[in-house]
């Protein structure tokens, strides 16, 4: 294990009924709000009235902004910002899924900086403060709800980057897994494979002793790989939408990643997909991922033994080491094909003509990953492979 500090300050109210939370937090932030949204499910589902109705219930000035795209875009950050200043406002309360509390926290960071926003992400800047942040979250996947990190992206320079601060942690979040029912099929197994790819990025490390965190590690990829199957065939059951809300916040809040040193290549290789090609961060790790796994199994057999072992039963009975790491891997694939998650490029109609580019957006003229360091040709082999 690595030395390591933990911080993490939001509060989860996690659970049915646990919008009823909301008027008295507003009393702790500030009666003046930012509603942010996306593309109009939570208007769709009812939430957005029963939101409307609690802040009103707390005597909020409600100042709105919706359509937050998936992928969010730096002019929505800046827009946002704008909307902050000139309304006076007090902290931004973001409804929906990763995209629209990524954005969230960029405009809270946003609202007190001048410029654009795009020096942060880029890190030209730093944040030195931020408006406080809520959330509702309406679907489970990126982990953003209890995380300081945010991702953005900038169409005109066709760039997707992740940029974090302290600052941005949420205050609160309220995860109530009957908000995350009407979420539909193609997007609830995008999220369960991006939730499944942040566990698998946090336990792709060479460093020793860490019983705990692999068996936290393993526990929650067994029970995403054991609820999934049920959901997809049962999408509005909410103890099962409760088990993956719960599987997708505890990926992505730090606990997993205490002590040791993660991955992180497949985001970056995804991220420069989805800057180009703007697809479904989900849709994309799922192509990408069990190619990396093949291309850096020899960085340690054992270990990949280990996940096809603990995570899905493979027998080692007459197989060598490899072979069960092996099966893990194809293991993995199937299981994500089963679900109609994509595994080829081709899916989305992607061919080789930009892969250079993107490998060059995911390296940036340095190597990548830290399981194994992936170089620029090293990128460009695994998106070749996932044509
Ligand atoms: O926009 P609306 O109308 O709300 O519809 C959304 C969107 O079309 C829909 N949706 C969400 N909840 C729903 C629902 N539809 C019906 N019922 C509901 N309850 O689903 C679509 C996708 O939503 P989005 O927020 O884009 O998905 P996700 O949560 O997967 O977020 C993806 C973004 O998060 C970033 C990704 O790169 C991508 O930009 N990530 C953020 C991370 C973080 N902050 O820690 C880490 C991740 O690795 C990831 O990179
Ligand atoms: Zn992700």
């Amino acid at each position: 294990m690595k030395p390591f500090a933990y911080y993490n300050p939001t509060r989860l109210l996690f659970g049915q009924g646990q919008l009823a939370q909301l008027p008295a937090q507003v009393q702790k932030y500030g009666n003046r709000v930012l509603l942010l949204y996306g593309g109009g499910s939570i208007k769709r589902n009812g939430l957005y009235d029963e939101v409307i109705s609690k802040l009103k219930e707390a005597d909020c000035v409600i100042t709105e902004l919706g359509g937050v795209e998936p992928n969010p875009r730096v002019s929505t950050v800046n827009r946002g910002a704008a909307l902050c200043r000139s309304e006076n406002v007090d902290w931004v309360l973001a409804v929906g899924g990763g995209s629209t509390i990524d954005c969230g926290k960029a405009i809270a960071a946003a609202a007190h900086y001048d410029g654009d926003f795009w020096d942060v992400v880029t890190k030209k800047a730093a944040v030195i403060s931020a408006l406080p942040l809520g959330t509702v979250l309406t679907l489970a996947a990126t982990g953003s709800e209890m995380n300081s990190g945010s991702v953005i992206s900038n169409p005109d320079t066709l760039e997707k980057h992740g940029w974090g601060s302290p600052h941005v942690f949420p205050a609160f979040s309220i995860l109530d897994p009957a908000f995350t029912a009407s979420a539909p099929k193609d997007h609830t197994v995008y999220g369960m494979v991006d939730m499944m790819s942040h566990v698998l990025e946090q336990y792709w490390h060479h460093d020793a002793h860490t019983p705990v965190q692999d068996g936290f590690c393993e526990s929650i990829l067994r029970a995403v790989v054991k609820t999934a199957p049920l959901l997809i065939e049962d999408l509005t059951n909410l103890e099962l939408r409760e088990t993956i809300l719960y599987s997708g916040t505890m990926a992505l809040n730090g606990v997993l990643s205490m002590g040791v040193q993660g991955d992180w290549a497949n985001h970056d290789m995804e991220h420069a997909l989805s800057a180009v090609y703007d697809i479904p961060h989900g849709g994309g790790l799922a192509i990408l991922f069990p190619n990396w796994m093949t291309y850096v199994l020899d960085a340690n057999v054992g270990r990949f033994r280990q996940f096809a072992v603990e995570v899905f039963g493979i027998g080692t009975e007459g197989r060598s080491d490899r072979e069960v790491a092996e099966a893990g891997i194809a293991a993995l694939r199937t299981f994500w094909s089963s679900l109609g998650a994509p595994s080829r490029l081709a899916h989305y109609g992607i061919d080789d003509s930009r892969l250079e580019e993107m490998a060059e957006k995911a390296t940036r003229g340095t190597t990548k990953g830290n399981f194994r360091k992936l170089t620029k040709e090293d990128v460009l082999e695994i998106y070749r492979m996932s044509l």
